[in-house]
């Protein structure tokens, strides 16, 4: 479809006064993004958005950061409430813009993004970012303890919610394993979390918020066996009743999803199951053969059919 009016949205210099949104501060007082002006706001007949199942739709959505380049060319797609709907592509094919959109961190002007039937221009930002849970591609962290890192997606939490949930993201015994537990400082003069680390401990953070509908974008860091066994556990107990939407960069954390698309250059060259994809032998099927291929020059393992889960893939 043609994609007319595509509207740039403030480029990098946009700024949206979410909190989920804050770069690295050393201090929780040091809210300078929030000061700024938001270049994405609510309409004035806006309302608050109403959460049913959670069914996300994408249609023939339009995007540019600016107007000269066109990004996303009309994607239209579905995730159905609870199930888990994954973009994959080569790197810069639009996988993140997609998951801004639906974030609002940007808007677009051509097609629509509803969920439940209700347009995400026309509910408020407030309602649609509580009911969107993010595990962001490098997750943030504050110079401040882990505690307080992960509380503040729930500050009223309790700490033995906090452990709980630490618990089902596969990071306490981590955790507990610093001489300060809990306690200890992140940042230059306290821990140092590795990437796999630091998104476990955003998947807690998103699992002590429970929203409805889950945002993932994988890190890109290729880890190992044992991480990526213990990461993927942590995901599938984020998904589970939650719409769920990932830009994977392991396919085989997407093996289970019951819709991939395949993105390249900004529009939709491939969807469906991992199995029929498979089938297909196009770039999905090719992408697999590829990332197999690492995995098993990397663990030496013998096992190349469909079912087996590469290692260490990168997209
Ligand atoms: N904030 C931005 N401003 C301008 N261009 C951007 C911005 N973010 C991403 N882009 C560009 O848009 C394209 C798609 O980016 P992105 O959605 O991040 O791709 P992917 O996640 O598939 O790697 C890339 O060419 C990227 O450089
Ligand atoms: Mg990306």
């Amino acid at each position: 479809m043609d994609c007319v009016g595509v509207q740039s949205s403030g480029a990098r210099t946009h700024t949206n006064g979410s909190l989920l949104c804050l770069s690295t501060q050393n201090d929780f007082s040091n809210y300078s993004i929030l000061h700024t002006k938001p270049t994405v706001t609510d309409a004035e007949s806006s309302r608050e958005l109403v959460i049913k199942g959670g069914n996300v739709n994408f249609e023939k959505v339009c995007f540019a950061y600016d107007e000269r380049r066109p990004l996303l060319g009309g994607i239209s797609s579905v995730a159905e409430a609870g199930k888990t709907l994954a973009f994959v592509g080569k790197t810069g094919s639009g996988k993140s813009t997609i998951l801004n959109l639906l974030h609002r961190y940007y808007d677009i002007k051509d097609g629509s993004i509803t969920i439940d039937d209700q347009d995400i221009h026309g509910v408020t930002l407030s309602s649609l970012r509580a009911n969107i849970g993010i595990v962001p591609q490098k997750p943030e962290m504050f110079h401040r303890s882990i505690l307080e890192n992960i509380r503040y997606a729930r500050l009223n939490a309790k700490d033995e919610e906090i452990y709980e949930v630490c618990m089902a993201a596969a990071i306490h015994d981590r955790i507990t394993t610093f001489p300060d537990g809990y306690n200890t400082k992140v940042g230059e003069r306290g821990v140092r979390l590795s990437g796999g680390e630091l998104q476990r401990i955003a998947i807690a953070r998103v699992l002590l918020r429970s929203p409805k509908i889950v945002i993932l974008d994988e890190a890109t860091s290729a880890v190992d066996t044992a991480t990526e066994a213990v990461i993927q556990e942590s995901i599938e107990k984020l998904s589970s009743g939650r719409t769920t939407i990932v830009v994977a960069h392991r396919l085989s954390t997407i093996v289970r999803a019951h819709n991939i698309i395949v993105l390249d250059d900004g529009k939709i060259v491939e969807q469906g199951t991992h199995a029929e994809l498979i089938i297909k032998k196009g770039k999905y099927a090719e992408l697999w053969k590829q990332q197999t291929a690492i995995a098993k020059q990397d663990e030496g393992a013998a096992d190349t059919s469909c079912d087996a889960v590469p290692a260490r893939l990168a997209v």
